[in-house]
């Protein structure tokens, strides 16, 4: 089939927070772009008409990246609408909100059930579209991770373990995947989005974002427009960078003077 002539921007996890906000920058500025959920079918269907509001073709796909065949499909239906991939954002995570010091309150299924997504994911997205990312030559993988994977903060061991895998495997895959596609990560701060209000509830969230405001040299939280900038530098820009991860952080790591 004829490729389109817009490029494709796929997003796992982009029915909420900061995928969805990716998915509308890139659809802001003439990419087609590709919607993904696991779960909610109604999120992803708003996002979808936000992003063919701002011109794009959109394909929404319920695809839980922690499954190899739901990956595979999930490449199979975007070849058979565009016949191209450019950019792949690996964004879909989850978690268990477990206190770092209650070491039994995780357990072996726990990690598993992280990595899974958050690591396993990434990779079964990146292998299912490497065929068709190769097929051009300007691609990018880009992998959101976190600044827990740094801090050793975060909502649980696993989850932060999970984040310095994926940041592990983002070099090893710059290597695997050169000279044709580039890969990158991003590790952001305290996000604006529904996870850690939904995962800490709102009297705690509130608390969490004005501690962080205290400590960041930038004296604030991160929205989720600030990643989805990140990830357009990383998947269109940043031509001579590769095995990355761009700390995105308001400079909580510096801590303010
Ligand atoms: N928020 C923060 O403070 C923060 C900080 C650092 C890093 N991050 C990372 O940023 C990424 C996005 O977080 P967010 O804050 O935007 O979260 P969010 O608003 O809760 O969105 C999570 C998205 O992932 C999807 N998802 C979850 N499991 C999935 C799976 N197995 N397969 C496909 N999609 C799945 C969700 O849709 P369904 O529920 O329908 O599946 C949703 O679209 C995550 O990787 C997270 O670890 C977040």
């Amino acid at each position: 089939m004829q490729a389109s002539a817009r490029k494709v921007c796929v997003v796992t996890g982009s029915s909420s927070g900061i995928g969805a906000a990716t998915a509308r920058l890139y659809a802001s500025q003439g990419w087609n772009v590709a919607i993904n959920y696991s779960r909610d079918p109604a999120p992803a269907e708003q996002v979808a008409q936000q992003c063919r509001d701002l011109g794009a073709d959109v394909l929404v796909v319920k695809a839980d990246v922690s499954s190899d065949a739901d990956c595979r499909r999930f490449a199979a239906d975007v070849q058979a609408r565009w016949g191209r991939a450019d950019v792949l954002v690996n964004n879909a995570g989850t978690t268990r909100f477990v206190p770092l010091k209650n070491l039994d309150g995780l357990q072996a299924e726990d990690f598993q059930q992280i990595y899974a997504v958050n690591v396993v994911g990434a990779y079964q997205m990146t292998r299912a579209f490497v065929p068709l990312l190769e097929q051009h030559p300007v691609t990018a993988v880009v992998n959101v991770s976190s600044i827990a994977s740094f801090m050793g903060t975060g909502s649980s061991i696993a989850y932060m373990a999970s984040k310095g895998a994926l940041n592990a495997m983002t070099i090893g895959l710059a290597r695997a995947l050169g000279p044709k596609i580039r890969a990158n990560g991003i590790a952001p701060g305290l996000v604006d989005s529904p996870w850690l209000r939904n995962g800490l509830g709102e009297t705690t969230y509130a608390a969490s974002v004005e501690s962080y405001k205290q400590r960041a040299a930038l004296a604030d939280i991160i929205q989720p427009e600030d990643i989805a900038q990140a990830a357009w530098w990383l998947g269109v820009g940043a031509a001579k960078t590769t095995g990355e991860i761009l700390l995105v952080d308001g400079g909580l790591r510096l801590t303010r003077a």
